[in-house]
């Protein structure tokens, strides 16, 4: 009769442990919790930790253990960076190729260190940082408004360089204004702005008419550029209808100084500078 019950004891006992170690409680920090398809869209799942793909390091202790959760610690997920939040470059910051989208953000406080004042007119008055650009880049910019000029087309810088402080109230000011949601379409997140690296100009008309605006895209200097900006080692680096790969909307006025070769295949091809470098289009993950 003692036996029957004894042994009845550790049925019951084994029994709850069983049910015990198969729930959350006991899991927690191992299993995340399942996320709706959506959301598990944009969030990669934690890789599965040892305990995930060790059955047997789950097995419910034996009835006569004094503690049996000390056995089925779970061991704890590594973070994993969010599926939206940029990584860094993958690459020399300083390469005329480098890739600065929604998914690859420049090293903090990133500051190119050959910045120079192009000598060409921009829309405003006064000295500012604004105005600089690499010196490659700056050189080519020269060119490129004096080979404007010769065909009757008179260009104008409207914003160059930016720093990643800079960028930071530009992006806070539009989401002020539009939101986020809107505000991400056209202005990049600061240390993830190509105008950080010094490689990047918005320019416009002589007038300033139109200056980073939709309409820019009808007139005779947009026209210009897309068909000349290449010749100088130029792209116009979000095009029209390529905002799921590049990740903003159409910007004719944003060009970006990629050297000769590179801008002469990207726009040859019509292609992007993702598409250039079979990188993941930028919107995969992030928005
Ligand atoms: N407007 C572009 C995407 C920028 O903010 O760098
Ligand atoms: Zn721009």
């Amino acid at each position: 009769m003692q036996h029957s019950k004894t042994t009845l004891a550790a049925v019951f006992f084994g029994l709850s442990v069983t049910l015990l170690s198969g729930c959350d409680i006991l899991n927690n920090s191992a299993q995340p919790t399942p996320k709706p398809a959506t959301e598990a869209n944009q969030t990669p799942t934690v890789p599965p930790s040892s305990s995930q793909e060790t059955p047997s390091s789950q097995t419910p202790a034996a009835p006569d253990a004094e503690q049996p959760s000390t056995t089925i610690e779970p061991t704890p997920a590594t973070p994993q960076p969010s599926a939206n939040e940029p990584k860094e470059v993958d690459g020399d910051p300083d390469s005329l190729s480098i890739l600065v989208n929604k998914q690859y953000k420049l090293p903090d406080h990133f500051k190119p260190a050959d910045l120079v004042d192009p000598n060409v007119p921009f829309i405003f008055k006064g000295k500012s940082e604004k105005r600089m650009m690499r010196k490659e880049a700056a050189e080519a910019l020269e060119k490129m408004f004096a080979g404007a000029k010769k065909d009757g087309i008179q260009l104008a810088g409207v914003s160059a360089y930016r720093s990643e402080a800079t960028q930071r109230v530009l992006f806070e000011n539009y989401v002020k204004k539009d939101g986020e949601e809107a505000a991400r379409k056209y202005s990049a997140l600061p240390g993830t702005s190509e105008h950080e690296t010094g490689l990047a100009i918005d320019v416009s008309g002589s007038t300033g008419a139109c200056a980073a605006q939709d309409c820019f895209g009808d007139t005779k200097e947009a026209a210009w550029l897309a068909k000349h900006a290449a010749e100088y080692g130029f792209i116009i680096r979000y095009p029209e209808g390529k905002d799921s790969i590049t990740g903003y909307q159409y910007e004719p006025w944003h060009l970006r100084y990629v050297g000769n070769q590179i801008a002469g295949e990207i726009s040859g091809k019509n292609i992007t500078l993702e598409e250039y470098l079979n990188a993941v289009p930028a919107t995969a993950s992030a928005n």
